[in-house]
């Protein structure tokens, strides 16, 4: 599917790669309003894994974590019924991006069933929240996010590309962006914060701890692990073990997302201007709401 939207992505012009739904934009490449349509009667199930981050926050790091942890998890209870085979785990796991019958087919798989999302509570099928899924909210800096988003954008994906990172800044300040708002994202899961169902972890916090925050992740979604397999996992997700497999997990995308891996690359792209206007803005909409406290700034 990403390779033949990169295919699409690459004659197209911005205007045509991006469409308006409730308000904000998404990239035509991948998603659409059917879809769109179609998952609102999606019925989620309180042992689904659901992991919720906004682009370029590492959903493809802390959703490998979770597939590994199911899946280990599944293994030890001998449920062979609830291993995804990698067709179906490439089909999966991003919620909104596929077609339109993709969701009769989730229907049929066993539980527990891993999704990520880069959707706003309010954009996600009600069912979710009234079924008390559990959701693990992934956060990542501002300044690193829009710096990898940025990277992203130009190198083969299937998101429109920007001629200048000044370009893309004034994108990202606005909200004018495919998944729209970093800011408004982060208002509007403050108010799940707080949710029984809810965990936050920070990309940051991972990168300091892998072994603890990966800990973490088995026990709020109840996935029984020894600890010789909990180490297996953390050993999986390392970056360059990512990157190394990277191809084989992510076809032509691969490259573009593993780049850096790092904290703090925002230093080699913003100007001082940026910087500045960058702080305004956290300090103005995120610091005194309830996720944009947990974000490391
Ligand atoms: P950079 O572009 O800063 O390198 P997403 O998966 O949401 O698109 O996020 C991509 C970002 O997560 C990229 O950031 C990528 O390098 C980073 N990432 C992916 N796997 C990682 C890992 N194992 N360790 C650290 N960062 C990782």
């Amino acid at each position: 599917l990403v390779d033949k939207a990169i295919a699409v992505g690459d004659t197209m012009d911005r205007d045509d790669l991006l469409f308006s739904y409730k308000g904000i934009l998404y990239p035509t490449t991948v998603c659409s309003p059917e879809v769109f349509k179609a998952l609102e009667s999606f019925e989620a199930r309180q042992e689904d894994v659901i992991l919720a981050g906004y682009p370029k926050s590492g959903t493809n790091w802390v959703g490998q974590i979770l597939t590994d942890l199911v899946t280990t998890s599944a293994e030890n209870n001998e449920d062979e019924t609830n291993s995804l085979n990698d067709e179906e785990l490439e089909e999966f796991p991003y919620l909104e991006v596929g077609d339109a019958e993709k969701y009769q087919r989730m229907e049929k798989l066993p539980s527990r069933r891993v999704i990520f999302t880069h959707l706003l509570p309010h954009n996600l099928p009600e069912s979710i929240f009234k079924n008390k899924a559990k959701v693990l909210v992934l956060v990542r800096n501002p300044k690193d996010v829009a710096t990898s988003f940025y990277h992203f954008t130009n190198g083969m994906s299937p998101l429109p590309s920007y001629e200048t990172w000044d370009e893309f800044f004034t994108a990202f300040m606005t909200g004018k962006m495919p998944w729209g708002s970093y800011f408004d994202y982060i208002c509007e899961w403050s108010k799940h914060v707080d949710d029984e169902n809810v965990m936050t972890i920070t990309y940051e916090e991972l990168k300091e701890n892998r072994a603890l925050a990966v800990k973490k992740i088995a026990e709020f979604f109840v996935l029984p692990l020894t600890e010789e397999q909990l180490q297996a996992v953390v050993d999986r997700s390392s970056f360059q073990a990512m990157k190394e497999n990277a191809h084989k997990t992510h076809g032509a995308l691969g490259n573009a997302l593993f780049r850096k891996g790092s904290v703090s690359d925002w230093k080699n792209l913003f100007n001082e201007d940026q910087n500045q206007e960058m702080d305004k803005m956290f300090e103005e909409r995120l610091a005194r709401t309830k996720l944009g406290a947990k974000i490391k700034y």
